[in-house]
């Protein structure tokens, strides 16, 4: 976590509880944290679920890393501290919906275990929830589907995950989806299965 900066700052109770907006909602905010290699099929998989979950009424939504780097993040790259920065405040923002009650995805290269145990520190047991979209490199590599590892292999991008910059695959994740055997539809079938099975998509005082 990054230091407190800012000094003479005091917390303030809001006049509704967690509990109010579980009950107003009929769930408890998760957050549903996909990591994977890119074109592993994460923002694909998690805009999928994102609608199956809007579809049986639920309040869902997908943060997705190509988008947020256009706007929060744009300050960042890809150095390994931009990608911790870049993971951290997605952490603080994705926490911030889980307490509103929102049923959240993300969609983050999210290479480094550190900083993912760092997300998952940030909630309570049973609020987080991380999925990983094993795709195999050469499959990610013969999709490429936005030109990028050809770029990476030539040299013209630098710091590429899987290529010259290292991703850590989960060790204990809470799923694994092997993405080259199915479909994005399939996928997002099973996390919701995952889902149906955990407290989140009922009622309750967390
Ligand atoms: S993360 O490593 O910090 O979690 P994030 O998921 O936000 O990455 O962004 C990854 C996306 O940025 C990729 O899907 C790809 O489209 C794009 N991208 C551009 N440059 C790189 C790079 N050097 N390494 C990985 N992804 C990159």
């Amino acid at each position: 976590m990054s230091k407190q900066k800012a000094t003479n700052i005091t917390r303030h109770a809001g006049a509704t509880t967690r509990s109010d907006r579980s009950q107003l909602l009929g769930q408890r905010g998760c957050l549903v944290w996909l990591t994977g290699l890119s074109g592993s099929g994460k923002s694909t998989i998690a805009f999928e679920l994102e609608r199956l979950l809007i579809e049986r009424g639920r309040a869902a939504y997908v943060l997705d890393g190509d988008n947020v780097r256009h706007g929060l993040n744009s300050n960042l790259g890809f150095s390994d501290e931009d990608r911790a920065e870049n993971i951290r405040r997605i952490a603080e923002v994705g926490a911030l919906f889980v307490d509103a009650g929102i049923i959240t995805i993300t969609a983050f290269i999210s290479p480094f275990q550190k900083d993912r145990a760092q997300a998952r520190d940030r909630l309570a047991d049973g609020e987080f929830f991380e999925v990983w979209i094993n795709t195999p490199l050469e499959i990610c590599e013969q999709r490429d589907p936005k030109g990028l590892y050809k770029k990476a292999r030539a040299g013209e991008i630098t710091d590429f995950t899987g290529i010259d910059s290292p991703y850590e695959a989960p060790a204990d994740p809470e799923l694994t989806i092997a993405n080259d055997q199915g479909s994005a539809k399939d996928a997002a079938e099973q996390i919701l299965k995952r889902l149906e099975a955990s407290d989140c998509l009922r009622a309750g005082s967390a």
